[in-house]
């Protein structure tokens, strides 16, 4: 089952993080809209947006990461290489015809949550709690 909006329980307690997630649901349901019509070209087009819009947002999220001194930035950096080059090799795939927008929309789903509600949420509690002690030192 597809989701069709931003859900709270996802939010990991920084702000720039939860937006840029919100965000990043926003363009997700976009895909899902043109899966939906089986819109190869308007899934493509989305998808470009969408991979421009996550190199920017870890490179955010990265940076968030290294100021705060997260002790798994280094592992977290890799997970988001390992999914930029999914998500590279999926819109190959469309591209091709060798997958159908369902196919595409379905994946990002699939790891969009998985890493919120993993990696992200893991980091985001480690940065909120360096923010609370840097604001009360
Ligand atoms: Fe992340």
């Amino acid at each position: 089952m597809l989701i069709n909006e931003w859900n709270p329980a996802l939010e990991v307690g920084v702000d720039e993080m939860d937006e840029d997630h919100r965000t990043l649901f926003g363009l997700l349901i976009r895909v899902q809209r043109a899966s939906d019509c089986n819109d190869r070209v308007a899934a493509m087009g989305v998808l470009k947006e969408l991979s421009d819009y996550t190199e920017w947002h870890f490179a955010r999220e990265e940076a968030l990461m290294r100021r705060h001194g997260y002790e798994f930035a280094a592992e977290h950096r890799e997970e988001h290489q390992r999914l930029a080059r999914q998500v590279a090799h999926m819109v190959a795939d469309l591209d091709h015809g060798h997958v159908v927008p369902q196919d595409v929309a379905t994946f990002l789903q699939r790891w969009l949550i998985g890493h919120i509600a993993g990696a992200d949420r893991h980091a985001g509690e480690a940065i909120a709690r360096a923010r609370r002690k840097a604001a009360t030192t």
